[in-house]
């Protein structure tokens, strides 16, 4: 089966991206491949996208999304863009798209351990095949107070020292193997709150703490903000998607602080109400775009 994700922002991509027939694009974060696909479109068969992915799933979906299209796909991380064209012989580039975090297809598969709507293994690892460790050495390992800091500092969890110090506990018995497990011991340690509207998950924001801290998310985006402006060509453009603060703040302030970024977006672009209607995922999603200064 091919992919469930739609990706967000396409048409303003496109548009501030504003590819060339014969540009060479990097797709950071290729996941489906539908953003790349919609790329390769424009940069023609004497251009080509290259598009990266941490995890294998999602290029085996890009692969089958992109057959036939000036595409070549990498499993890297863009963390390692100057690297893989380096390799590839490419000098500098006219674009670069990175659609930070997860796709809805990662989300779904039970086995990848990223969803708290269903119970599967406590894994997370965008590349479950590099070796580091997953979501339930994390929560079995850290000691309570590092625990509690991961939570508040990357999920903005109010309660983070109670779920912290609940987890201690309970591993003590056992050990935490499914996201099951994890999720509803999040849910007992909320206080009763009064219903307000349409209130998430509580366990959302730890699940989003530990997936930024197992794949070291911050990191690689730091990283990857630090390179840009050494491979894209003069008029090249960066066009960068976060959905939450974290990432957001650091994009903005990555091409605010650079000399050689001409910001393009003032405000970050978000979705139309038209898109929101089919995909309410784009909710949370901003896009913000840069162009390289000449020398
Ligand atoms: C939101 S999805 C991208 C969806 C894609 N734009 C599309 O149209 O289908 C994010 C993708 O980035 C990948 N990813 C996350 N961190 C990465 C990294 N450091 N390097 C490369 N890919 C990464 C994830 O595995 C996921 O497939």
């Amino acid at each position: 089966m091919g992919t469930q994700h739609l990706p967000v922002l396409l048409d303003e991509v496109t548009t501030w991206l504003a590819p060339r027939e014969g540009s060479i694009l990097v797709d950071g974060t290729a996941g489906g491949g539908g953003h790349a696909a919609a790329l390769s479109a424009w940069v023609g068969a004497s251009g080509r996208v290259i598009a990266l992915d941490r995890d294998p799933a999602m290029l085996e979906l890009a692969r089958q999304a992109t057959a036939g299209l000036p595409v070549t796909l990498v499993h890297a991380s863009y963390a390692e863009l100057d690297r893989v064209l380096e390799e590839s012989g490419i000098d500098r580039i006219q674009g670069v798209l990175l659609d930070l975090g997860l796709s809805s297809d990662q989300l779904a598969w039970e086995g990848r351990g990223f969803s708290f709507a269903a119970d599967g293994p406590l894994d997370m690892r965008f590349d479950p095949d590099a070796g580091g460790p997953s979501a339930a050495d994390l929560v079995n390992r850290l000691p309570a107070e590092e625990l509690a800091d991961l939570f508040y500092q990357l999920g903005e969890e109010r309660h983070s020292r109670r779920i912290a110090r609940r987890i201690v506990e309970v591993r003590r018995g056992e050990p935490f193997r499914t996201t099951g497990q994890l999720a509803d011991l999040v849910r007992r340690s909320q206080p009763r709150a009064k219903p307000r509207g349409r209130s998430i998950d509580p366990a959302t924001r730890v699940f989003q703490a530990l997936r930024i801290a197992v794949n070291d998310e911050l990191g690689q985006l730091d990283a990857v903000l630090g390179k840009l402006p050494d491979v894209l060509a003069p008029g090249g453009r960066a066009a960068i998607i976060s959905f939450h603060s974290l990432e957001d703040r650091r994009v903005k302030w990555a091409f605010k602080s650079d000399p050689r970024w001409h910001v393009l977006t003032r405000k970050p672009v978000t979705a139309t109400a038209g898109e929101l209607a089919v995909n309410p995922r784009a909710r949370s999603a901003k896009l913000r775009v840069a162009e390289r200064c000449p020398n």
